[in-house]
Order: structure tokens, then C-alpha cells, then sequence
């Protein structure tokens, strides 16, 4: 009895001893995984046609507000449109559904035509299929190429940052345009 009280000083030292260096090992073992994640960053490439109509009896994207003033302005400043727009995989509107675009654009130029886009790309084909891409940023439409911001992502492309290059393929008196996209996403 008297022998095991004078050893208990050591054993609480010992047990003190081993919590400190598991408490390290697992640190150190977070920080690993956390360069391996790092390490394992993909980038992809993604190209596509997007579609927009807003003419004719069946558009895709639909104008949903505007400030008393839009109709005067020469850029339409102040018009809002909601879009669902089909992602196809040439610039042919009957080529292969890849996805859809969905969300809102609206007129942010006073002085030139420009929009601000905030939009869901959705995916809905082969190991994209049910995966987003959220795009965010300014679309000066007027220039022949812009660059948007990939500001996020859900499934396949959670965490995802990248930029998307547009570059206007058709366009049309009516508004209608077909632009294609070239993305790169990395996640
Ligand atoms: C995409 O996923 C949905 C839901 O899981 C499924 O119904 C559909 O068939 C899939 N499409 C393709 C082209 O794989
Ligand atoms: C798409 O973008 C990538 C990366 O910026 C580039 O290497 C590729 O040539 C582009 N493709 C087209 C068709 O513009």
C-alpha cells in the first residue's frame, strides 16, 4: 500500500507524458491530411453553349423588374431578368443537354451595356450530372469576350473558385444571344 502511493507521482507523470505527445501525433496528423487535400486540388475544364431567349412566346429569360426610368435608358439601367437558360454541348440549340443556367441578370450600366450576373449553372450530364457551379460577376455583353467569376460550387464541384471565359457566337437584333463558355474550376 505505502509502495503504490509513492509511485503515483510518476504514474500521473507518465499518463500526462503520453496525453501530451498523442495530442501532438494528432496534430501533426491533421496538418498532413490537410497538405494532402491541398495536394489532390483538381482543375478542370468545362465548355459549353449558353442560350438565351428572350424573344418569342417561349423565353428563357424573362424580365421580372425594372425602375421607372429603365425603359428611357439607352443601356436599360435598372432591368432585372430571371433566366433558365439550356446549356448545350456544341453551339447547335438541338445539340446534347449539358445543364441548365439558372438565376438572374440585370442591366448595371449607365453608361455602356453591361450586366451583373448571378447565376446557378447546373449540370446535369455524366460525372457532372447533379453538380452546380455559382457564377457572380460582371458581364460587359458588348465585348466579343468577358471573364466571369466561379465564386463557388455544390457536389463534384464543392469549394470550387475558377473564372469563365464567354465569348458571344451568335446574336441577334431581338436580344437573343448564344454565347459559348469555357470554365476552369479548380476543386
Ligand atoms: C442525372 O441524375 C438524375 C437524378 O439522379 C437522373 O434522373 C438522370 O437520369 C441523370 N441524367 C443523366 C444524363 O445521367
Ligand atoms: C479554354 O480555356 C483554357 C484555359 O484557359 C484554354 O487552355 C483553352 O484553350 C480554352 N479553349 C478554348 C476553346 O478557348
Amino acid at each position: 500500500m505505502a509502495n503504490n502511493t509513492a509511485l503515483l507521482p510518476l504514474m500521473i507523470m507518465v499518463v500526462i507524458s503520453l496525453v501530451m505527445a498523442l495530442a501532438e501525433a494528432k496534430w501533426a496528423e491533421s496538418v498532413e491530411a490537410r497538405k494532402e487535400a491541398t495536394a489532390t486540388e483538381t482543375v478542370t475544364n468545362l465548355q459549353f453553349y449558353f442560350h438565351d431567349t428572350v424573344s418569342g412566346k417561349n423565353p428563357s429569360a424573362i424580365r421580372v423588374a425594372q425602375a421607372p426610368a429603365t425603359e428611357k435608358s439607352p443601356t436599360l439601367f435598372g432591368a432585372l431578368l430571371m433566366a433558365d437558360d439550356p446549356l448545350t454541348e456544341t453551339p447547335d440549340p438541338n445539340s446534347k443537354l449539358v445543364g441548365r443556367a439558372q438565376g438572374l441578370y440585370g442591366s448595371s450600366g449607365k453608361q455602356e451595356l453591361g450586366l451583373i450576373m448571378a447565376m446557378s449553372f447546373a449540370f446535369t450530364d455524366g460525372t457532372y450530372n447533379g453538380s452546380t457551379i455559382s457564377i457572380f460577376g460582371k458581364n460587359p455583353a458588348m465585348h466579343p469576350v468577358r471573364e466571369l467569376p466561379v465564386v463557388g460550387g455544390t457536389g463534384v464541384f464543392r469549394l470550387a473558385r475558377g473564372y469563365a471565359i464567354a465569348k458571344t457566337h451568335w446574336f441577334d437584333g431581338s436580344g437573343d444571344a448564344i454565347v459559348g463558355y469555357n470554365v476552369t474550376v479548380i476543386y
